[in-house]
């Protein structure tokens, strides 16, 4: 294993790295563009912790510079997200594919007729080809944890796609919309910035979201579980370095 290379773990909040901040060793704070990054060893292995902020543009800059400052052998980005359908809070989603929530053209619609979300079509716009884009998760992590998902935790994971855009959305019949037609498991404000770089910087990514709330079964937001992603993610690590990976 290349042992130069850190892993990058981010988080956008401050209690979405904490935890992780107290699980590795000699701990130093750098800041590059006032993004904070936090350098330091797990298991005597190179890790660096990122605070990207909220929102898709801040993840997708501190994955940026991310990348470019420390260039990572892999990169997890981690925290909360509201879930859609039957999955409950505190149970873990694994990003296998994630979406832009907020990426949409409506149809034509005359002065007075109004406005209507479920007609507008999510897609990415790129010159030359508008299509609906799913972006997906790194095909090596994502098999290496669920090859060893007992091992590495002991609870409820799901495997699947997470929206993700700058918006929070509480209307039961939209999430149910997002759930059906684009099979969202949750929704989150950073993963499809972090997916999106990494992906073009050709940097291996996977993205682990604990579920802190969830509309459809009223389950209210519980900012605390913001540890449990973590938890996951240092697990992930320790085990990714010993069995050899980069
Ligand atoms: N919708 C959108 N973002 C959510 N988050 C937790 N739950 C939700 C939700 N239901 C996360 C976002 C952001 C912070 C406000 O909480 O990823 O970082």
């Amino acid at each position: 294993m290349n042992k130069t290379a850190p892993i990058l773990v981010q988080g956008a909040m401050d209690i979405e790295i904490e935890v992780l901040k107290n699980s590795i060793e000699d701990v130093e704070e750098i800041i590059i563009d006032s993004y904070k990054f936090y350098k330091g060893k797990l298991e005597g292995y190179p890790i660096v912790i990122s605070k990207t902020e909220i929102g898709i543009m801040n993840c997708g800059i501190a994955t940026l510079l991310g990348i470019k400052n420390f260039l990572p052998c892999i990169i997890i980005n981690q925290g909360t997200a509201g879930g859609f359908g039957n999955i409950h809070r505190g149970d873990i989603v694994i990003g296998q594919e994630c979406f832009n929530l907020n990426s949409y053209k409506t149809p034509y619609l005359k002065k007075g007729e109004g406005s209507n979300p479920f007609n507008w079509e999510l897609q990415t716009f790129q010159e030359g080809i508008d299509q609906f884009e799913k972006i997906e998760a790194d095909t090596n992590i994502f098999q290496f944890i669920k090859t060893h998902e007992k091992e590495i935790w002991n609870g409820s994971v799901v495997y699947g796609t997470i929206g993700s855009g700058d918006c929070w959305n509480q209307e039961i019949d939209y999430i149910t919309y997002l759930n059906e037609k684009y099979e969202a498991l949750g929704e989150d404000m950073e993963t499809i910035g972090a997916y999106k770089i990494a992906h073009r910087y050709e940097v291996p990514i996977v993205g682990i979201r604990v579920i802190s709330d969830n509309e459809i079964l009223q389950e209210e937001y519980d900012r605390t579980l913001a540890d449990k992603a973590q938890e996951f993610a240092i697990s992930l690590c320790n085990k990714w370095i010993k069995e050899g990976n980069k």
